[in-house]
């Protein structure tokens, strides 16, 4: 049986790549950013999980306003990497799993979750940063991905108690899979950001921290809070958080956390990260 082990919440900020690729991650205003990943990398190394089922939003890169899908599944056997204007990140292609992500469609579809399934899909940095700060720089990813991306860019977003619910079935689906793999699931974005407007480089680190804390100790009160709470309190862009609640969902009652780090600043975003193994 396939089993979800493990959520990998970070950050997806695009400067954290572009550092990465640009070989500044050991100047002074990156270190400590990277450095906050170091014990991620090795958990990721140990875990070893076959598939990562990664939780993002595309940036108008791979949809734009013709066509704005609120969950769509990449289900093609490789994912090319987007150019988001500087030319495309240079890091590996990314491998799907096109038997499970249908398998994983199937199931969501009959528990009434209407997906959008994508074959061919470029995906952002919303997908290859957490990747990146999960592995590195690796050749190869080490596992293969299945990219879910959630519209968190046009109003209006899917509610936390959606995204948590679509959680609850993605699991369902992936425990229904009879092949022995490991997953990790992993939920991106956040945690406070606005980049544009008089708010430009809002900050909550109330708001963040209770937000990590409750994942853990009260994900009912993040299911319940409303989407324009997000933005309201922590920024435009905080409204990525929302995609956090799916990989929660998707752990079951019982997690634990087992690593956590934030910072603030990179870019224009506090960059949050958190690791709850499933028990
Ligand atoms: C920034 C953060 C994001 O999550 C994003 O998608 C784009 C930009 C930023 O902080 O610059
Ligand atoms: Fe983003």
């Amino acid at each position: 049986m396939a089993k979800i082990i493990a959520g990998f919440g970070t950050s997806h900020t695009p400067a954290i790549g572009a550092a990465l690729d640009l070989g500044k991650a050991g100047e002074r205003y990156w270190a400590p950013v990277f450095a906050g990943y170091e014990k991620s990398k090795a958990w990721m190394a140990k875990a070893k999980p076959d598939v990562a089922i990664v939780i993002y939003n595309d940036h108008v890169n791979a949809f734009d306003f013709k066509l704005i899908p609120t969950f769509a599944i990449g289900c093609g056997a490789e994912f090319t990497i987007a150019d988001e204007g500087w030319g495309p990140r240079p890091v590996p292609v990314v491998k799907g799993y096109p038997e499970l992500a249908a398998h994983i469609v199937q199931s969501l579809v009959l528990d009434e979750f209407d997906m959008t399934i994508v074959n061919e899909l470029q995906v952002d940095h919303g997908l290859t940063v957490p990747l990146s700060l999960a592995y590195g720089q690796p050749k190869e990813w080490p596992a293969r991905v299945i990219p879910l991306a959630v519209n968190v860019v046009q109003y209006p977003a899917p509610t936390g108690h959606r995204c948590y619910m679509l959680g609850k079935a993605i699991r369902k689906a992936v425990e229904s899979w009879d092949e022995d793999l490991k997953v990790v699931i992993f939920g991106t974005g956040g945690l406070s950001h606005q980049i544009q407007g008089p708010r430009a480089g809002l900050v909550n680190t109330k708001f963040d921290t209770d937000f990590l804390d409750d994942l853990s100790r009260n994900p009912q009160r993040l299911v319940d809070l409303p989407p324009l709470e997000y933005l309201r309190e922590a920024g435009n862009e905080a409204i990525e958080m929302v995609m956090w609640l799916t990989m929660r969902g998707a752990l079951g009652d019982r997690v634990e956390e087992v690593y956590r780090f934030y910072h603030v600043p990179a870019s224009s975003t506090a960059v949050g990260h958190i690791i709850l193994e499933a028990r």
